[in-house]
């Protein structure tokens, strides 16, 4: 039986990923972080010294990216082969990186067709996808489809809230440039066609995770 599919996109900072973990948590579905496997990927061409501004470079190391992630909301680990990047592939390094390898074509080609089987190998009877390009290239034809907004600002001071190993500014400058790069090659600062927009600017955790469980509730 095909699950069913709740796409969510958004920018960096909006919280799409603790907000999709706890919704398919209480619903009972698998979760799916897709930056995750942006990220490691960004790990392993960093791991292998390839100059990432290379496109060629990281097309080419594509063919030994050995990737695995769990879908279960509760606990996911982030392998690659055999080492576990989980916590790694947060580190600012990576952040700075993988905006590069995701412009790639061929990078994002192999990653998109990685995400539609295991969002269909995974065993619950629906699963939450999170990224950038869920809605309209991932998963366009998802049963849910939702982007989810913040204003900058509220993004940008739930992000330093997250990370205070660096300055507010730092942080905001970060934010802005990998949105920045990110939106060349994808577009989620706007819904497409037949998705729906939660802003979450005045909402708090528990209001915003209840105003995506309506979304959902209403289209199924
Ligand atoms: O969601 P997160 O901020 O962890 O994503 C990390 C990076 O992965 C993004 O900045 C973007 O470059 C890339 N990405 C993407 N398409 C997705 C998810 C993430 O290009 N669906």
């Amino acid at each position: 039986q095909v699950p069913l599919i709740v796409a969510i996109d958004g920018p960096a900072g909006s919280g799409k990923s603790s907000v999709s973990k706890a919704v398919a948590r209480r619903l009972g579905y698998g979760f799916l972080d897709t930056g995750a496997a942006y990220r490691a990927f960004a790990w392993f061409a960093l791991e292998r010294g390839v100059d990432t501004s290379e496109a060629e470079a990281v097309t080419a190391t594509l063919p030994y990216f050995d990737y695995t992630i769990g879908t279960d909301p509760d606990g996911y680990a982030v392998l690659v082969g055999d080492t576990d990047v989980t916590e790694a592939i947060r580190d600012p390094r990576i952040s700075a990186t993988v905006s590069a390898v995701a412009r790639v074509p061929e990078v994002r080609a192999f990653l998109t067709a990685l995400f539609r089987s295991i969002a269909r190998e995974q065993p619950l009877p629906g699963i939450v996808v999170e990224g950038r390009d869920i809605t309209t290239v991932v998963e366009p034809e998802a049963e849910v489809r939702i982007l989810l907004t913040a204003s900058e600002e509220a993004r940008m001071a739930r992000r330093s809230l997250e990370i205070s190993t660096q300055s507010a500014e730092t942080v905001a400058e970060q934010l802005r440039s990998r949105d920045a790069a990110d939106s060349k090659v994808v577009e989620f600062m706007s819904a497409a066609d037949g998705v729906t927009t939660v802003d979450s600017t005045h909402l708090d955790f528990e209001q915003t995770i209840d105003a995506v469980i309506d979304v959902i509730t209403t289209r199924t």
